[in-house]
């Protein structure tokens, strides 16, 4: 879901990108964050938790509490809420710590 209009505020986004979540083609806009372009797609869940391994996703949306980590082109640890979205890019759901592919 994406707020396309709101009576006080213009919203302006890039050309419309491709990437990929779990294996997913997915659309989002050049500049906006990978959060937001999986939000909008509907996909919440953004991690595992280290040890109970439960669904974790957006909390803070500002880079501060490591709850959207994603492994993003093979590199785990990313925080995908202030990590900007580029054409065809490889997010997937992180497990655990994350490993180096
Ligand atoms: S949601 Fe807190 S760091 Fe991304």
């Amino acid at each position: 879901m994406r707020i396309k209009e709101h009576p006080i505020l213009k919203f302006e986004h890039g050309k419309k990108v491709k990437f990929y979540y779990n294996g997913t083609e997915l659309e989002g806009y050049e500049g906006e964050t990978i959060a937001a372009a999986l939000h909008a797609a509907g996909i919440r869940t953004m991690r595992e938790s280290i040890h109970l391994h439960r669904p974790r996703g957006l909390f803070c949306n500002i880079g501060n509490c490591s709850s959207c980590l994603m492994v993003v082109d093979g590199m785990p640890n990313v925080r995908v809420c202030v990590e900007k979205l580029r054409e065809g890019m490889r997010v997937e759901t992180q497990r655990g710590k994350g490993e180096l592919k």
